[in-house]
């Protein structure tokens, strides 16, 4: 497994290019199975989860394909309607090929997927959902298998906002007979990308003040769509220019799917100025200050920042509090930045954060993505030298971080370490 040895106290100074979006990226490759050809996605991110995704059409039959960056995917010999437990375990996201697959084939057998670093994540409102439009669904050894001679539209109320969710049954409903209205959907710019990409295809949706209207249709035929950059990637460099200082210019940056996080990284003290449609410059404050904040659905501070905001504030000027409604235990990351130095402590769905003068480095252990970027950041301000293990799950949604880093100022080594 290969560590990072982070060499801290450096400002940044420089430009870092934002990438393509990976929980974009993801549900645009499941999208791909309502039809029959060849799909093409540019601009897609070079990592583990697309990989993992890949592999999950593989085995349904679909040939995928394509440079770096760029994915084809070939749905005429789909044959084989089941994720198997070893790849959706790895990768929660692989769930989203269940919809599709009964959409189309009326029948899948996807595995349940496992819990995650910071504990269960039920996937009941997927499953409600696709009842609602008519599946038969059964839970067999923990495969979820649904089958529809073919689906009906309905109504259906999401009772907390869920992203995958929301995907699962937007992509569901393409095909269903008739109308289905989906209500309290969520309203992640990455969902909206999924509606544009099924729009595309024929999809009928309208969007409603309180959700989405469906009209089913028969066919959806392949398209090719562009990804969008990734607000939670341009998020953790905007992080890490408050933390440890200097000036990063962000390229490639979805800025306006970014005000929460920006308006929050400000009060921090970060000065952030827009010099393009998708250029930001952020100067890191000498002094950064402490604040109370929630996680919210979007448009609010995503929850998928926490991590990295909370290594901010643990050197801020006083004491915040950070809650995440999202996730009430996303907290995995708070005993790997305590081993930092940081003095943070757990009530609830909160973390309350005294704000330390410094950080000292350590041997740390990365627990899951967002974790692991904030003990990124968090070691490019602390003092002296952190060893960060198990960067397998920073790879999962970054690409080459460490090459981004050292290429504005960070000294970061990776020690490749056999399995
Ligand atoms: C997506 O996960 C993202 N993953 C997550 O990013 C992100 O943290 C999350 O949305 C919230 O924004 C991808 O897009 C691949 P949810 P998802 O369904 O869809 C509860 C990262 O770091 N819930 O919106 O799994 C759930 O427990 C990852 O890139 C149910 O109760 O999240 C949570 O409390 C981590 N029942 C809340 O809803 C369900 O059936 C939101 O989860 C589904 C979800």
């Amino acid at each position: 497994m290969d560590k990072f040895v982070i060499h801290g106290g450096g400002k940044l100074r420089g430009t870092i290019m934002v990438g393509g979006s990976k929980n974009g990226t993801l549900p645009l490759m499941a999208a791909a199975l309502l039809t029959k050809g060849v799909t093409s996605i540019s601009g897609s991110p070079h990592l583990q989860d697309v990989a993992t995704m890949s592999n999950v059409l593989r085995v349904s039959g679909a040939r995928v394909y394509g440079k770096r960056h760029e994915l084809k995917i070939d749905t005429a010999t789909c044959n084989h309607f089941e994720a198997p437990y070893d790849l959706v375990k790895t990768m929660r996201a692989s769930f989203y090929v269940l919809g599709p697959l009964v959409a189309r084939y009326g029948r899948a057998r996807v595995s349940l997927p496992g819990g995650c670093a910071w504990g269960p994540r039920p996937v009941d409102l997927h499953l409600k959902g696709l009842e609602a439009l008519g599946a038969q669904i059964k839970n067999d050894h923990g495969y979820i298998e649904a089958r529809a001679k073919y689906l009906v539209g309905a109504t259906f109320e999401f009772d907390k906002v869920s992203v995958g969710a929301t995907a699962q049954l937007v992509m569901a409903a393409t095909l269903a007979r008739g109308v289905s209205r989906l209500v309290n959907t969520a309203k992640e710019p990455e969902i909206l990308m999924l509606v544009q990409m099924l729009r595309k295809m024929g999809a009928q949706i309208q969007e409603l003040p309180d959700g989405l209207k469906i009209t089913g249709v028969r066919k959806l035929k392949p398209v090719h769509i562009t990804v969008m950059p990734d607000r939670i990637e341009a998020g953790t460099y905007i992080a890490a220019a408050t933390l440890a200082g200097g000036s990063l210019r962000i390229e490639n940056c979805p800025i306006d799917h970014l005000s929460a996080a920006m308006d929050v990284f400000s009060r921090a003290g970060a000065v952030m100025k827009k010099a393009g449609p998708r250029v930001l410059v952020v100067q890191g404050p000498k002094v950064i200050k402490p604040m109370e904040i929630s996680t919210a659905p979007f448009p609010g501070f995503p929850t998928d920042l926490q991590a990295q905001l909370m290594a901010v504030l643990s050197m801020a000027r006083g004491t915040s509090i950070i809650t995440d409604t999202v996730y009430h235990d996303r907290f995995t990351h708070v005993a790997e930045l305590k081993r930092l130095g940081a003095d943070i402590s757990v009530s609830g769905n909160s973390a309350i954060i005294q704000g330390v003068a410094s950080l000292t480095g350590a041997e740390v252990m990365a627990t899951d993505l967002r974790a692991s970027a904030a003990l990124v950041i968090a070691g490019l301000r602390a003092r002296g030298t952190t060893k960060l293990d198990r960067v397998y799950h920073i790879d999962r949604g970054y690409e080459h971080i460490e090459e981004k880093f050292n290429a504005v100022g960070a000294r970061i080594e990776r020690i490749k370490e056999a399995m």
